[in-house]
């Protein structure tokens, strides 16, 4: 009886071991699969992260910044200040230049997402006064972009880039900065197709 008992047991054991191993031939199948698809996003050239990361007071540049987004992909983030800027015109030039004048470094929420950890940054701002807003100088002076590549794009009313590529270039000398596409902000609605002419020529 005993014996019976035993060849019972022994016959059952088989069995599940033989269940076990038919179970684990998928998990390991599809582990192979992640292995591969790992593997070639690491060496694919498009497999570079891409960020979007911009400021925008009345929208112009924000909408610049999602046909961006919407061609090249990768994350999207707005630089918002700590304290909110005058929402009329008069005070906000006004409270523009005395910032400007002071040199000041305005300071900006948490962004979310850490700039240093992409390789492309499409980086994107309004001109005032002539120059860069003072908080994309905080931006700048917060982040360190060495190796990467930082491509620069704005709206304006009639100062083009306002020379803000090259004071780009001065702020992150260990950066590659490209030559950015400068768009006047009343011409933002229709510019979606010059704005994925440029990104077409830079290969996005
Ligand atoms: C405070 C302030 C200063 C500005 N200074 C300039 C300037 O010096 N040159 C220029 O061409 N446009 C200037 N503009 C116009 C903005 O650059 C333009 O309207 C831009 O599209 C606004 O972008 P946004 O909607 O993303 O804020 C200024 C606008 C503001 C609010």
């Amino acid at each position: 009886m005993k014996k019976i008992i035993a060849i019972i047991l022994a016959a059952a054991l088989l069995l599940s071991f033989a269940a076990c191993a038919k179970k684990s031939e998928p998990t390991s199948q599809a582990q192979t699969e992640v292995q591969i698809e790992a593997h070639s996003k690491e060496t694919s050239q498009s497999d570079k992260k891409i960020l979007t990361v911009y400021f925008s007071w009345s929208g112009n540049t924000d909408a610049f910044a999602n046909y961006i987004h919407n061609t090249v992909g990768g994350d999207i983030v707005r630089i918002t200040p700590e304290k909110a800027y005058p929402e009329n015109y008069d005070d906000v030039a006004d409270y523009a230049k005395k910032e400007r004048d002071d040199n000041v470094r305005p300071a900006f929420k948490d962004l979310g997402v850490n700039p240093e950890d992409y390789d492309v940054i499409f980086v994107g701002y309004p001109i005032w006064w002539y120059t860069l807003p003072m908080i994309m100088y905080t931006f700048f002076d917060t982040y360190d972009f060495s190796g990467k590549t930082l491509i620069p794009f704005n709206t304006h009313e009639g100062s083009g880039d306002g020379g803000t590529y090259k004071t780009i270039k001065e702020l992150e000398p260990n950066a590659t900065v490209l030559d950015g596409l400068a768009i006047r902000g009343g011409s933002i609605g229709g510019a979606e197709s010059e704005v994925k002419e440029w990104l077409g020529k830079l290969e996005y």
